[in-house]
């Protein structure tokens, strides 16, 4: 493992870092175990930052570790300011924090404003106080319709199923778009800007390099709550606007967070999740005065197809480049089946992930990397039924979140594959012992693997001029496949087709996913691949 060197965090001034950065997503309760309790922790990630440092990663984003009773594992957040006992102690946070800078990693941490847990505070304090306090208005309360108000205010549902009301016994209903125990906080309530504005100042006082900004477009309710007028709700999510979601409000609230980012020194960012109905909408998260990030869900929606994926790529870089920001590239996280299995699962799947990667890093922005991404882990799809936790699974029973976020192997034969120290067996969810040749350990000696892969393309990207920020300009290719320059002397080649493609040499052999055959001036690209070529030296 790498020396940890402590010295201050000095970042550049104006280096725009987030222009081309590749943030690494750490899912806490998944990534590595400190203290053998089978849940990830501070002190196993702390413990993990030489690798990632070796993997190659600008910066690290942690999923929430804040004070939480973990109905949706920390994006119920009970205390803002400390650190939830089963992931360490606030020690540990600034420990972790100091150790990533000084490895030269910047640390990207969530805020969850749209909701607090229902054990927050805050939320205790209203339901004690009753109907018609000031306490309740921090939150979204209403009496019911009907003859006796025993009806919801409204037609909205949940978007994790149901409706997005609950009852007390006082009689009042409280709105919540994710689970009942997560209120939606009421953001036209004065006190409520001020707390989360104290928030930020804690943590950025703290260290922290920026915030990904949970259910970024969802904080602004439309006046009057209006209902919607049909049921179904979900699969409207990112596709339509909704009164709750992508109001205009939202954008007031990131421009303020924006001034409070930049009165702190070290170019700290906000980066948006927001499930923009169009790739137009989700550009104006990102205008010069708003967040630095918008994560690109259009993009990770895509199919494995060719024609499809190049439409997607022109509407993102055409939509974010008026506003002067970059697109930001994700194929996964932790609320989304993995992409070896969106992509068709097997050997195609992994084929397609490995390809999939050298076109996501190639592409002109930045990129988030998923743990386990880079190992080319599948979803785990056959996790028995009493074993998976997430509330997502009330709204489609067999197709929750869980499988995305089982545990990292690290080593050894057998599961729990050195997630946490040794001897400790279990964990929070079950490891396939499938995954024995996925380990890290495993693929880190190979050059073929996965792992060796983003290994390679994050050290070419990082140190190629014409990679990350700038502009790309497409080649003519056939069909089924993408060809792309950036630069003078860079090109990238994706055959999306299950056929060998013969193409002319584009230059010489940087990096690829599977084996180029080169056939005098032409080259055959093998199924499902691509590869990055030093263009102009054919
Ligand atoms: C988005 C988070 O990524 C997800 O895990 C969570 O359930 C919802 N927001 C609600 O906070």
């Amino acid at each position: 493992m790498t020396e940890v060197v402590h010295e201050a965090h000095q970042p550049k001034a104006a280096t725009r870092w987030w222009r081309d950065a590749v943030i690494y997503q750490v899912y806490v309760r998944s990534f590595a175990d400190g203290d053998g309790d089978g849940v990830g922790d501070l002190v196993g990630a702390r413990g993990r930052l030489g690798y990632l440092a070796d993997l190659g990663v600008d910066a690290v984003w942690l999923t929430p570790f804040y004070t939480s009773p973990m109905a949706d594992f920390g994006y119920d957040v009970a205390d803002y300011r400390d650190v939830d006992p089963v992931f360490g102690t606030l020690a540990d946070a600034r420990a972790l924090i100091d150790d990533a800078h000084a490895y030269g990693m910047r640390v990207i941490i969530d805020v969850v404003p749209n909701h607090t847990s229902d054990r927050h505070a805050w939320f205790a304090a209203a339901v004690q106080a009753g109907p018609g306090a000031p306490e309740r208005g921090r939150y979204i309360f209403r009496p019911g319709r009907g003859a006796s108000g025993e009806l919801p205010p409204n037609d909205w549902e949940s978007v994790f199923g149901g409706p997005a009301w609950t009852r007390l016994p006082d009689g009042e209903w409280y709105l919540h778009l994710f689970d009942h125990r997560q209120p939606d906080l009421n953001w036209d309530s004065p006190e409520v800007h001020e707390e989360f504005t104290a928030i930020l100042r804690f943590w950025l006082d703290l260290g922290v390099d920026g915030f990904r900004v949970d259910v970024a477009h969802g904080m602004v309710k439309a006046p009057g709550l209006p209902d919607i007028g049909t049921a179904g709700q979900v699969e409207l999510l990112g596709t339509a606007v909704l009164p709750y979601f992508d109001q205009e409000g939202v954008h007031e609230i990131h421009r303020g967070w924006r001034r409070l980012l930049d009165s702190y020194e070290g170019e700290r960012i906000g980066v948006a999740e927001a499930w923009a109905p169009t790739q137009e909408r989700l550009a104006r998260y990102v205008r010069p005065d708003e967040l630095h990030q918008a994560f690109n869900f259009h993009f990770l929606k895509a199919p494995w197809d060719a024609a499809v994926m190049r439409v997607v790529i022109d509407e993102s870089i055409a939509t974010v480049s008026p506003v002067g920001a970059p697109s930001t590239w994700v194929l996964s996280n932790h609320d989304v089946k993995r992409h070896v299995t969106r992509y068709g699962g097997g050997e195609a799947g992994v084929r397609r992930a490995r390809a999939a990667a050298l076109l996501m890093l190639a592409l002109p922005g930045s990129a988030y990397v998923y743990q386990g991404e880079e190992l080319g882990l599948p979803e785990v799809l056959d996790l028995p039924d009493e074993v998976c936790r997430d509330p997502q699974r009330l709204r489609a029973p067999g197709d929750g979140r869980d499988g995305c976020r089982v545990p990292i192997p690290w080593a050894h034969a057998e599961p729990p594959f050195g997630f946490g120290p040794p001897g400790v067996a279990d964990t929070w969810l079950p490891m396939p012992r499938s995954w024995a040749p996925l380990t890290v350990e495993a693929q880190a000696g190979d050059p073929g693997s996965t792992l060796s892969l983003y290994r390679a393309a994050l050290r070419l990207r990082r140190g190629h001029a014409a990679l990350g920020d700038g502009t790309m300009r497409w080649h003519g290719s056939p069909p089924g496949t993408l060809v792309f320059g950036r630069g003078e002397d860079f090109v990238c080649t994706v055959n999306m087709t299950g056929e060998p493609v013969e193409l002319p040499r584009p230059g010489d052999l940087l990096l690829a996913s599977a084996p180029v055959a080169q056939r005098g001036r032409s080259v055959v690209l093998a199924a499902d691949s691509a590869a990055w070529w030093a263009a102009g030296r054919a």
